[in-house]
C-alpha cells in the first residue's frame, strides 16, 4: 500500500482518512498557512453499516478514496455524511458518491440547494436531517446536532456517542499538516494555531460559536475529531481554550494597528504602546505594511482595546488602514475600547472617519490625536496622557479573572 494509505483507527471502528497538504499556503486568500493545513475525512464502521464522514479537497480524491479502500470497500459504503458544504471538505462528493453507488448524501436542508449546484449531487440521493435525528451503522450511532455559521448556515456536528466521538467539522479545527495525527503529538503549536483559526473563522459570528460550544459540551466528548489538524484526544484542552475565546474575561491587552508613511503617526503609535506597557498593559503592536492578517486576528481574541495609528492621504485614511479597518468589521473582535493617533502633511481627515467607522462597530472611541507632521514634545505628552487615558479604561472595565 503506497505510504498515501495511511489511515488510523482513532476509536475502535472510527478511522481517519483524510489527507494532509503541506504546500497550501493561504487560505481565504486571506489568511497565511505557514505549516499548511488538513482535510480530515472519517470512516465509521458500525456492524450493519458504514459512513464516511466528509471528504476532502477536490484535487486529493483519489488519496481519499485510496485510504477508504484500504479500510473498506468504498463502493460498499452507505452514507456520505457531509458536515459543511465548503468545498475543502465537500469539493469531492461528486466524485465519490459516483464511486458509491449505493450510498445516501446526509445533510442538513439548507445544504441541500448548494450541493445540488455546487457539488453536483441529485436531490434524490440526498438524506436531510436535523437537530436529534440518528442513524443507526449497527452498534454505532451517528447523532447529528445543527451548528448554524460555524462555519457556514448548514454546519452540522456529527457525534457517536458508542465512542463519545464528535466530528466537530470546523469548530476546534486548526491549519496544521503534520504526518503526527493527535493533538498531544503535534505539542505546543496546536492551542495558539486553533486560536487563529478560531479567530477567523468562529469569532465573526460569536453567539453562534457560544451555542456550538455548549452543545458540544454536552456531548462529553472523550475524543473530538475537526475537520482540519490534529484530531484532540485531549478535548478538554481545547473545549477550555474555547470557553475562554468566547466569553472569558478579557486580558489586560491592548491591539496597536497602524501604518505611517514619514515615521510620524508610527511615533505616536509607539508612544501609546510604551505608555500602555507602563501602566501595566500588554501593547501589542502591528504594523499594517509586514502584518500578518492571522497574527493580528488572533491577537484581537481576547484583547481590551484597539489603537488604530493612521496618517491622511488626500483627505482619507492610508489604504493599509482602511483595509484593516474592514478586517476588523469582519472579524468583530470583543474588544470595545478604542483609540486613534494620526498625522497628516496638510490636511486631515483620517480621524473622522475611522472614528465613525468605529462608531459602526461598537468600538467606543477614548480619545483620538491627530498632529501636523513630526510629534513635537507637546504632542508627545498628548500621546502619553491617551495612552493613560487607554489604560485607565482597560483596567477599569476588565471583568474579574
Ligand atoms: Fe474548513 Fe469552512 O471549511
Amino acid at each position: 500500500m503506497p505510504n498515501t494509505c495511511k489511515t488510523v483507527e482513532i476509536a475502535r471502528g472510527i478511522y481517519w482518512v483524510g489527507v494532509e497538504d503541506f504546500n497550501r499556503r493561504l487560505f481565504d486568500s486571506l489568511i497565511p498557512l505557514p505549516y499548511g493545513t488538513s482535510y480530515n475525512a472519517y470512516l465509521v464502521k458500525g456492524q450493519d453499516k458504514t459512513a464516511l464522514i466528509d471528504t476532502v479537497e477536490g484535487k486529493f480524491v483519489d488519496e481519499l478514496v485510496c485510504k477508504v479502500n484500504a479500510v473498506q470497500d468504498l463502493a460498499s459504503v452507505d452514507y456520505l455524511v457531509t458536515n459543511h458544504a465548503e468545498p475543502d471538505h465537500a469539493g469531492s462528493i461528486g466524485d465519490v458518491m459516483r464511486k458509491m453507488p449505493r450510498a445516501r448524501l446526509v445533510l442538513t436542508t439548507k445544504a441541500v440547494k448548494y450541493i445540488r449546484k455546487v457539488h453536483h449531487v441529485e436531490e434524490s440521493r440526498m438524506m436531510v436531517v436535523k437537530e436529534g435525528d440518528s442513524i443507526d451503522l449497527g452498534g454505532k450511532t451517528l447523532r447529528f446536532i445543527e451548528a448554524p455559521w460555524v462555519h457556514w448556515p448548514e454546519t452540522m456536528f456529527t457525534f457517536v456517542p458508542e465512542d463519545r466521538v464528535l466530528f466537530s467539522c470546523d469548530f476546534f479545527g486548526t491549519h496544521i499538516a503534520s504526518d503526527l495525527l493527535y493533538d498531544d503529538e503535534v505539542g505546543d503549536i496546536v492551542l495558539p494555531m486553533a486560536k487563529k483559526y478560531y479567530a477567523e473563522i468562529m469569532m465573526p459570528l460569536l453567539p453562534m460559536a457560544d451555542k456550538a460550544l455548549e452543545k458540544a459540551k454536552v456531548c462529553r466528548p472523550v475524543v473530538i475529531a475537526p475537520s482540519h489538524g490534529p484530531v484532540h484526544r485531549h478535548p478538554d484542552r481545547v473545549m477550555t481554550a474555547y470557553e475562554k475565546w468566547i466569553k472569558g474575561p478579557l486580558e489586560k491587552k491592548a491591539v496597536i494597528i497602524y501604518v505611517s508613511m514619514f515615521g510620524s503617526t508610527e511615533k505616536l503609535a509607539q508612544t501609546i504602546r510604551a505608555t500602555l506597557s507602563a501602566e501595566g498593559v500588554n501593547a501589542v503592536p502591528h504594523n499594517l505594511l509586514v502584518a500578518d492578517a492571522s497574527e493580528i486576528a488572533s491577537d484581537l481574541v481576547d484583547a481590551s482595546a484597539i489603537v488604530v495609528g493612521v496618517p491622511t492621504m488626500l483627505g482619507n485614511p492610508h489604504p493599509a488602514a482602511a483595509s484593516a479597518l474592514t478586517l476588523l468589521k469582519y472579524l468583530r473582535p470583543r474588544a470595545k475600547c478604542g483609540a486613534i493617533v494620526s498625522s497628516y502633511g496638510w490636511s486631515g481627515g483620517a480621524v473622522n472617519i475611522i472614528r465613525s467607522q468605529m462608531d459602526g462597530l461598537g468600538i467606543n472611541c477614548v480619545g483620538t490625536l491627530e498632529i501636523n507632521g513630526p510629534p513635537d514634545e507637546a504632542e508627545i505628552a498628548q500621546a502619553v496622557e491617551l495612552g493613560k487615558t487607554i489604560a485607565a479604561t482597560i483596567l477599569k472595565t476588565k471583568a474579574p479573572a
